[in-house]
């Protein structure tokens, strides 16, 4: 199956994780990062990659100008239906289109922040994504790379798991099979990440991690307790920012400008 294909068949999945208290955790800790770096004033922000708009719709309800462009026509049929139902179908902007191909449908616009949210790891040519972001940003843009911690996969099967075997197997490991989507991605740690920003021209300001807690835990159901979770929501915007916890968490978020 090709990746268009397999996000296009496992919406019903992805709204259930994203739902779920640990999705709940990734879009709120996302957010407050982003809140740190973006302009109150109203902002132009592309979300490349943007799947179903969880992340841009919150940001339309902040004011801002949203365009959200992904290859999938589920994920973006399910994102236009949620902004109507936010009521900020006026502040966004779903377009269709491969990222390889989607400066030509934007007419050289370009944008006061970018977000590619876990997209990277689905693609061939990172760089080549990456160089296309930073020509379709304003002069001291922001942009907001979020991508999962290939550190965080060891530390899952060996805790979480309890399955030693298949920890050690994701040492060094270049690539990996996401069980949402089934299909495969490449995974980047930290300072290849840091490394590919720097080639493409982006000043790096900021590493937060998003999650260093809840993936690590077996027990699902004390994350559903609403008292637990409110207490497990504290503890993790707390270390979203700190030194080792940014290292440890299931996703890394870099944000960087156009200098
Ligand atoms: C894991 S989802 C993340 C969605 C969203 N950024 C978020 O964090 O909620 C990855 C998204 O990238 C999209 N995608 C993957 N490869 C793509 C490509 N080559 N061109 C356009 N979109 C792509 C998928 O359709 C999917 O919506």
């Amino acid at each position: 199956m090709d990746t268009k294909t397999a996000f296009n068949q496992h919406v019903t999945q992805w709204n259930n994780d994203q739902d779920a208290p640990w999705g709940q955790l990734r879009y709120k800790i996302g957010l407050a990062n982003l809140e740190e770096w973006l302009e109150k004033r109203p902002l132009t922000i592309l979300d490349l990659g943007g799947g179903n708009a969880y992340d841009a719709i919150p940001l339309a309800k902040l004011g801002h100008q949203l365009t959200v462009i992904d290859f999938s026509e589920e994920m973006l049929e399910n994102g236009a239906r949620y902004a109507v139902s936010n009521d900020v179908a006026n502040k966004t902007t779903f377009i269709q289109s491969d990222v390889d191909s989607f400066s030509e449908k934007i007419n050289g616009q370009s944008f006061d922040a970018i977000l590619c949210h876990n997209l990277l790891q689905y693609l061939n040519y990172p760089l080549k994504t990456l160089k296309a972001i930073h020509e379709h940003l304003n002069p001291n843009g922001i942009f907001s790379l979020m991508i999962t911690n290939p550190h965080s996969e060891t530390f899952t099967q060996a805790l979480r798991n309890l399955d030693f075997d298949a920890a050690l197997e994701t040492t060094g490991k270049k690539t990996h099979q996401v069980t949402t989507f089934k299909v495969t991605i490449n995974r980047y740690d930290e300072s290849e990440l840091r490394a590919m920003l720097k080639t493409t021209g982006f000043t790096f300001q900021k590493l937060y991690g998003v999650r260093a807690i809840c993936d690590y835990i077996n027990d699902n159901d004390i994350k559903h307790n609403p008292e637990e979770f409110k207490k497990l929501v504290a503890l993790e915007m707390t270390l979203r920012d700190k030194l080792p916890y940014t290292l440890l968490s299931r996703f890394y978020h870099f944000i960087s400008t156009k200098s």
